[in-house]
């Protein structure tokens, strides 16, 4: 499986700990994220993964930001996007099972990297139901 994966100052650790995670499952991974706390500007990240998302180049995206709310509201502008900010694991399973989320956002100031490392488990591992919510998905985005 191919995934792009990126992360401002507030989630170094929490990248590094998934990546290391994922490349032990065979996963590929392309980083677009920062590697130290410095200051960085989560759009700056944001664009390159889901771009990739959007262009269907990779099977799915991870943005991690303090909150999960600015990376979230940058990847939802792409029309192919559906980017889920998560927090816990029934969060999660549900965002992939009711919404095919194709990114997970996940708010490093508000969980732990072990949480973290749990929703990305929960994320690969649930499949969408469809029915109903592929009906609902389709309205999603906008017709130009
Ligand atoms: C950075 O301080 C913080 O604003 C950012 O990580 C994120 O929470 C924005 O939505």
């Amino acid at each position: 499986m191919t995934v792009s994966i990126g992360n401002d100052h507030a989630g170094p650790e929490y990248k590094s700990a998934i990546v290391k995670h994922l490349e032990e499952k065979g996963f590929s991974i392309t980083n677009y994220g920062t590697d130290t706390t410095n200051s960085a500007d989560y759009p700056d990240f944001v664009h390159p993964v889901a771009s990739d998302v959007d262009a269907g180049k990779v099977d799915f995206g991870i943005l991690i930001c303090g909150t999960a709310n600015g990376v979230a509201m940058t990847a939802n502008k792409y029309q192919k996007v559906r980017a889920g900010v998560c927090w816990n694991s029934e969060i999660t399973h549900l965002t992939r099972q009711h919404n095919d989320a194709n990114i997970i956002c996940i708010p490093a100031r508000f969980t732990s990297i072990l949480q973290a490392i749990k929703m990305v488990d929960v994320f690969i591992n649930t499949e969408f139901e469809g029915g109903r919510h592929k009906r609902r998905i389709d309205k999603i985005p906008l017709s130009c």
